[in-house]
């Protein structure tokens, strides 16, 4: 497979697929302060948003990296499908959580190996936000509601959001780099254009995040 299928950036790229990258974000999350609220409110939010959609059959959760949603997966479904592009987090993650109701695959979010609507629900979280084309991040909507049955749960970098328009101004002032960015008409528009309708869409945070968990069921 090659990085066509995962046009992140470059360093992005290598780091998520080092040991050491691997390690680093998953150190991350048990020793950062920032990281360990988003986690608590990513789950909050996920907690609510599968209190909507009961247990299910099977759940992909891709990308899986570390496994750091495994565990609270796992206890929603038969059977939880783990992927990643990169091998180091598949391994780590397998390694960490092992294969008891779980399997694990490596693969392309933005050409899933996986037939229409054969995983009941589809978890995409903290992708779309590092890939660098709009046409990029719509490809990766529609693989996530094509594999889908019943239910997608993304994030994205909202662009209406605070932190991405202080990051306009910053861009226009001072030639900084724009943020990967979606409108949130437009997830909804392509959620649409599959046959699901959003049913929630909430911030992380209102300040300090641009990302925003989006709920869509099939109609
Ligand atoms: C910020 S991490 C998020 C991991 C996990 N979803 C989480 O929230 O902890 C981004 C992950 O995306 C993976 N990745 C990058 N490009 C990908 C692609 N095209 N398809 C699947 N995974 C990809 C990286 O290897 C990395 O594990």
């Amino acid at each position: 497979m090659t990085n066509v299928h995962a046009p992140m950036q470059q360093s992005k790229l290598q780091n998520y697929n080092s040991t050491r990258g691997a390690e680093a974000y998953k150190a991350d999350y048990k020793n950062k302060l920032h990281r360990k609220w988003s986690d608590k409110r990513e789950r909050a939010l996920l907690t609510r948003y599968f209190a909507e959609i009961g247990k299910v059959g099977s759940i992909l959760d891709l990308p899986c990296g570390h496994g750091r949603l495994s565990g609270f997966l796992e206890e929603r479904c038969d059977d939880l499908i783990e992927g990643d592009w990169s091998f180091t987090m598949v391994s780590l993650n397998q390694r960490d959580n092992g294969r008891d109701h779980r399997r694990y695959v490596r693969a392309s979010a933005l050409e899933i190996p996986l037939p229409d609507r054969s995983v009941d629900v589809v978890v995409s979280f903290r992708l779309s936000h590092h890939l660098e084309t709009q046409e990029l991040r719509e490809r990766h909507l529609r693989e996530l509601f094509r594999v889908a049955k019943k239910h997608v749960i993304v994030t994205w970098f909202s662009s209406t959001s605070l932190k991405n328009v202080l990051r306009e101004a910053r861009v226009m002032l001072l030639g900084k780099q724009p943020k990967n960015v979606l409108r949130n008409g437009r997830v909804r528009e392509i959620a649409a254009e599959a046959g699901y309708t959003q049913k929630l869409a909430k911030p992380l945070f209102l300040i300090g995040s641009g990302h925003v968990l989006g709920l869509y069921t099939r109609t």
